[in-house]
């Protein structure tokens, strides 16, 4: 029996992955967390159902061809198995309309070391994305007597989990960003809720980030669950919806990490990085000005790439001035035409999950 899944940071060298699909994709229902997440003037808002087709066709041709990118170097890549995402769906506490997708799984699975465990998630539509994966994990745990196939604690969501009319139809962006910068989001802390993404893993150390999607309960709990490890609460004030730590602080190779230059991490928060002799430096301007049609990310998707290895990095090809930044660091850049697949969850990064890199976990702030 081989060992399958191993990894402990987001840049060790990548020779197994996960990469999402983009069938059945909904556009979920407004719901407590999510109606306070779709800006007030996002073409998606009030609107619900089926992606166009069209759109599911363009968007999977764009992970089959990162898929060929990523064989083509050697790298394994599964696949998860999309469930029928328009049923409606209960538990005992809520009922929720349909599901969403299963993209990105970067958002359900945390790997870290030889465990890789579903999250738990704050959207009642996301509650079951897991399912997806489950085909895989079982092929992990028959193939790799090590893995450790793991489930978060699961939300229990009822309305007590959320803030109600958190934002009114008329809050400004000035007063997001207070509420941001106040770190009062939209979940309660009556459980811990948190999505794998706002999760960057750095061996010894975890970053989280504490927003709109992870709660400080989910720190609380990260930090029961792995006593050896340090856990960092983080925050980006500068950044109106919090969501994902992949578009606003991406590590390239120990010791360097490109930072959103709107969502600066605050100087407190950046004393354990100059301590450690690391580097952070101001990400690249996004080549564009708005985000494709239907999608819920910003144009800094710009800077969520994968990291194959600390000298190689795949980055979407018409990112033209986030490619001559990585190059001038020191990078070697493969372009892949991903941005038709953004408007299912996410870039490069986000599209993705790991399974094995190898190396092993080390302490990168003695
Ligand atoms: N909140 C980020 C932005 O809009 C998008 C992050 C997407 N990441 C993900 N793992 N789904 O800039």
């Amino acid at each position: 029996m081989a060992k399958i899944v191993n990894s402990w940071n987001d840049w060790d060298p990548l020779k197994r992955v996960i990469v999402g699909r983009c069938d059945n994709s909904m556009i979920p229902p407004e719901e407590p967390a999510t109606s306070e997440k779709v800006p007030v003037d996002s073409e998606m808002r009030g609107m619900w159902g089926l992606r166009p087709a069209k759109t599911v066709e363009r968007g999977n041709e764009c992970l089959d061809n990162l898929v060929k990118i990523l064989e083509d170097r050697g790298v394994v890549v599964d696949r998860p198995t999309p469930l029928q995402w328009n049923q409606a769906i209960g538990t005992p506490d809520f009922r929720n309309d349909s599901m969403m997708t299963c993209m990105p799984p970067r958002d359900i699975l945390l790997t870290i070391g030889n465990e890789i465990m579903a999250s738990a998630n704050s959207f009642r539509c996301r509650y079951f994305e897991y399912l997806a994966y489950w085909p895989l994990m079982k092929q992990y745990f028959d193939e790799d007597p090590d893995f450790l196939w793991t489930q978060a604690p699961r939300p229990r969501l009822t309305d007590a989990s959320y803030k109600h009319n958190y934002y009114d139809e008329k809050i400004t962006l000035e007063e997001r960003l207070v509420r941001t910068a106040n770190k009062d989001f939209v979940t309660t802390e009556v459980e811990p809720m948190w999505d794998a993404a706002d999760v960057m893993r750095m061996g010894k150390d975890l970053f989280i980030q504490h927003g709109l999607t992870t709660n400080r309960t989910a720190m609380d709990w990260f930090q029961r669950y792995y006593p050896e490890y340090r856990v960092h609460a983080v925050n980006f004030p500068g950044d109106p919806y919090p969501i994902h730590i992949d578009a606003t602080f991406v590590p390239l190779r120990p010791g360097l990490i490109i930072n959103n230059p709107h969502r600066k991490l605050p100087e407190e928060q950046r004393a354990i990085f100059e301590a450690n002799d690391w580097q952070i430096v101001e990400a690249a301007d996004p080549a564009h000005d708005e985000p494709p049609a239907l999608c819920y990310s910003s144009v800094w998707l710009s800077m969520n790439c994968l990291v194959l290895d600390p000298k190689t990095v795949i980055v979407e090809a018409s990112e033209v001035h986030q490619q001559e930044q990585m190059d001038k660091l020191g990078m070697n850049v493969i372009p892949c035409d991903l941005r038709d697949a953004y408007p299912f969850g996410g870039g490069l990064h986000c599209s993705t999950a790991d399974v094995y890199r190898e190396g092993d976990c080390l302490d990168y702030f003695p």
